[in-house]
């Protein structure tokens, strides 16, 4: 296992339109394993592929609070969404930052697990959001090209810097 290095905003790698898996193989496991490695000492409670710069569309979450309810989820789909949520949302590649995004409150998904099986869930709440926020990055989007320009400029400015000083 090794922790991945995550892409930090404005990184236009970010932006980058994750492909399909093709095929759930051990390269795909070990992916999974990684990524589950690097979000938990992050720590988060999720991540997607796109943001550790491997454009295919895996995406890991854990919102419990024991952190032992892994979900992974391959070639995602949103099948149902209803109901309007808004939730303060933060994200690993956006560190420090946190800001308030109006998502659906329920969504059924369907993906392969890391066995290439296919199955579906129904969430809500926090779980829900965070199915919704990860998949974006999947699309190569970020939850603060929500906010308004004013705000993202201030969010890019303020990154640059903490990444100047991190040298
Ligand atoms: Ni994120």
């Amino acid at each position: 296992m090794a922790l991945l290095s995550i892409l930090k905003y404005p990184d236009p790698r970010l932006n980058t339109v994750a492909e399909p898996v093709t095929e759930v193989n051990q390269e795909i496991r070990q992916l999974v394993k990684d990524m589950a490695e690097t979000m938990y000492a992050a720590p988060g409670v999720g991540l997607a592929a796109t943001q550790v710069d491997v454009h295919k569309q895996v995406i890991v979450i854990d919102v419990s609070e024991a952190k032992d309810e892994l979900l992974v989820l391959i070639n995602p789909e949103i099948l149902e969404s209803s109901g309007e949520a808004e939730c303060e949302e933060g994200c690993l590649s956006v560190p420090g930052v946190f800001d308030r995004v109006v998502r659906s409150e329920n969504v059924r998904v369907s993906a392969l697990d890391d066995n290439g099986n296919r199955f579906q869930f129904d969430a809500r709440g926090v779980r829900a959001v965070c199915v919704q926020h990860e998949m974006d990055h999947l699309k190569g989007i970020v939850f603060v090209e929500y906010l308004s320009r004013l705000k993202q400029e201030r969010i890019a400015r303020k990154m640059r810097k903490a990444e100047r000083l991190a040298l």
